[in-house]
């Protein structure tokens, strides 16, 4: 860690104060070394409010967040259009910068991006807090470790909360379904599977109001096939609530499943084989350790107690991006899409 950031514990300033920010900060309190300490949103309501109950410094602009001194960290949970001029404000401005996901809605601004991380000393982590969901890095220990053998498939259903603005239906704010919320998917299949050689989507505006108004896709199946050969078919969708959200991996060996709702287990079933005992296990726990997992190692980067290795690299986030655009494009053209 270089000079300028104190060695023991991490100051962060969230950017934003709307419905992720309340996740993040409660999962702040059950992170060590690091803490919010102040806020700023260019609704005062917002940040007033959330100053209320979490005892944040209310900071007037974004601006003045990059100027403050006692300020190691931002947190930026701003819609998906504003993430990659606010990381590379705030890496020039010589923050650690904690970004929500999508890193940007085109590649050219997530370039940008890519580069001033690049030029940067500073900790560069992205919002895929399914890498820190217990049943998850697990099961992507058990898939590298080649217990399930060759793979085969993945299927995945993924839940993400109805819109509470209309940006995210807006392609040039939010992008829509794919790229807001299967995104996180997208970096998911990439960090299992490899990178992808083709995509077809099906998929539009079956519900909300607000997707019909935009002619953004509420739903949508994305099948992706992984140069690894691996074919991954996930259903992302913002209308059937939280109860469904499950993850299997089938290979010639074994299957493994996540349920991260209702068992919050990873549950395996191998095939038999000589001197190995056959059968389901369901070795591991909870959803909800995803988000504080993911800031207690943010922290701890930046205090140089872990490596970095787990979290999303700028290029990886910016191709599990490049994936999404071409996901929705290939909705948007009923065509299949190659990806360079
Ligand atoms: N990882 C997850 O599970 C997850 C879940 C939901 C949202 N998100 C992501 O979090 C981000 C925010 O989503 P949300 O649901 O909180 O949206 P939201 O609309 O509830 O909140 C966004 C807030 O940002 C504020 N804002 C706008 N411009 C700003 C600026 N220049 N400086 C500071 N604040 C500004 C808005 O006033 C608003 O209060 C999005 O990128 C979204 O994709 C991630």
């Amino acid at each position: 860690m270089s000079a300028g950031t104190p060695s023991e514990f991490v100051r962060v300033g969230m950017v934003g104060a709307g419905r992720i920010a309340r996740v993040h900060a409660n999962a702040y309190r059950a992170v060590a070394r690091g803490a919010i300490v102040a806020v700023t949103d260019p609704i005062e309501a917002a940040s007033a409010s959330l100053s209320a109950e979490y005892g944040y410094r209310v900071v007037p602009t974004f601006a003045d967040m990059l100027a403050d001194p006692e300020i190691d960290a931002v947190l930026l949970a701003t819609p998906n259009s504003m993430h990659a001029e606010q990381t590379v404000a705030a890496l020039k401005a010589g923050k650690h910068v904690f970004c929500q996901k999508p890193i940007s809605l085109t590649l050219p601004e997530a370039d940008t991006v890519v580069a001033a991380a690049a030029k940067s000393d500073r900790v560069i982590q992205f919002g895929f807090m399914l890498r820190f969901t217990p049943p998850l890095p697990a099961l992507q220990r058990r898939i590298a470790s080649g217990e399930l053998g060759p793979l085969i498939a993945a299927q995945a259903a993924v839940f993400g909360w109805e819109p509470s603005s209309e940006w995210f239906y807006e392609p040039k704010n939010g992008g829509g379904v794919i790229l807001d919320t299967l995104v996180h998917f997208g970096d998911l299949v990439l960090w299992l599977f490899g990178p992808a050689e083709h995509v077809h989507t099906e998929g539009g505006a079956y519900k909300l109001a607000g997707a019909k108004k935009f002619d953004s896709p509420d739903n949508a199946i994305v099948t992706v096939k992984h140069r690894s050969g691996v074919v991954s078919s996930m259903y992302v969708t913002w209308t059937a609530g939280h109860g469904n959200f499950r993850f299997d991996v089938y290979g010639n060996e074994g299957h493994a499943g996540v349920d991260l709702v209702k068992s919050q287990a990873l549950e395996v079933h191998l095939t038999p084989r000589a001197g190995e005992p056959d059968g389901w296990q369901y070795p591991d726990l909870v959803w909800d350790y995803g988000y504080a997992g993911e800031q207690q190692y943010f922290v701890d980067r930046i205090l140089g107690r872990v490596d970095g290795t787990t979290a999303a690299t700028a290029e990886e986030a910016r191709a599990a991006l490049a994936l999404m655009l071409a996901a929705q494009e290939s909705l948007d053209s009923h065509a299949i899409v190659e990806l360079p």
